[in-house]
């Protein structure tokens, strides 16, 4: 099973993201059961935001692992950047505890980089995991330039991972920010890894690479997806689903194993950019 290695905590490379989870009522009890069957898969780690649904992502996974043990789980949330000052992030953290029902995250990321100063959220950071409400934190969306900006600030090294886009259509990262990562020893989080469900334009459900390595490995070109995703060195997959059968069908992909030639014509129709491209995000 291949595993990510994050503050010290070996984890399984495929997750469980949640944006959109808990924002009908419809289908609120069916997402319930998929992130459980996801997790009865051996998936430990959770992705959220107090920003999804404004808390109501938080509050469906509160829900979803209430039965759970919480030493087996490896839970994330996020912190808006307007919350990410001195005074705003205990707020934040504090309200995503009581949505979840926990008294710790595992890892706390600024969500995106704002106005407030990185110094200033790094001190609240380290501050929270002082308190133990959180046990390592983390940032989101960052490109080198911040990584750098972030490690000249005092404790900006202690920054556990970054989660950023990462998937067959988007490999901009692959230029500079994933060496840059591995150079550092900093773990990726790779968000949207089968493009939002092959929402984003690029087609690659028609792809005939795809296609015929799904054929050979007798799955999905999903699967395919998220496996070329979690070959790459240090990064954790989060693709979401409230469908049982994809989240589980998802955290089974961690055992594909994707042949060397089948890598080589991957790397061939989905080719390595040769430039530095601007961070994309969604
Ligand atoms: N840090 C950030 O700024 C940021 C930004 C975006 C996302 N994220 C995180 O990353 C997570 C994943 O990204 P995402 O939600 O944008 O997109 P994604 O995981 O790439 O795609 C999710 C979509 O794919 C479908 N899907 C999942 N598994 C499938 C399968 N095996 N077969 C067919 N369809 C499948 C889902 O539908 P079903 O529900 O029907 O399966 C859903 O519509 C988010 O939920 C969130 O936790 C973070």
């Amino acid at each position: 099973m291949k595993t990510v290695t994050i503050d010290q905590h070996t984890l399984p490379a495929i997750g469980l993201g949640t944006w959109h989870l808990g924002d009908s009522a419809a289908t609120r009890s069916r997402e319930i059961d998929a992130l459980n069957a996801g997790l009865d898969a051996g998936a430990t780690v959770i992705d959220t935001a107090e920003m999804y649904g404004n808390g109501r992502s938080e509050r469906l996974i509160g829900e979803a692992i209430s039965k759970r043990k919480r030493d087996e789980l490896y839970l994330i949330s996020k912190v808006l950047p307007e919350n990410a000052s001195a005074q705003q992030l205990p707020r934040s953290l504090d309200r995503s505890l009581k949505a979840l029902n926990i008294d710790y995250l595992d890892l706390y990321l600024l969500h995106w980089r704002g106005s407030v100063p990185l110094s200033e959220t790094v001190t609240a950071l380290e501050d929270a995991k002082r308190a133990g409400k959180i046990r390592a934190w983390g940032v989101s969306n960052f490109d080198v330039d911040d990584m750098e900006d972030l490690l000249t600030v005092p404790n900006g090294n202690h920054v556990a991972a970054n989660e950023v886009l990462v998937n067959l259509q988007n490999r901009g990262t692959l230029f500079d920010l994933l060496p840059w990562h591995q150079a550092h020893n900093i773990p990726t989080i790779a968000y949207s890894p089968i493009a939002q469900g092959d929402t984003l334009g690029a087609n690659l459900l028609a792809n005939a690479t795809l296609k015929q390595v799904a054929a050979a490995h007798q799955t999905s070109v999903f699967a395919i997806m998220l496996a070329w995703v979690i070959q790459l060195p240090q990064v954790m997959a989060i693709p979401e689903s409230g469908t049982i059968a994809h989240a589980t069908e998802n955290v089974h992909t961690i055992n594909l194993q994707l042949t060397q030639s089948e890598l080589q014509a991957i790397t061939k129709a989905f080719p390595t950019p040769t430039k530095k491209e601007p961070l994309a995000v969604i």
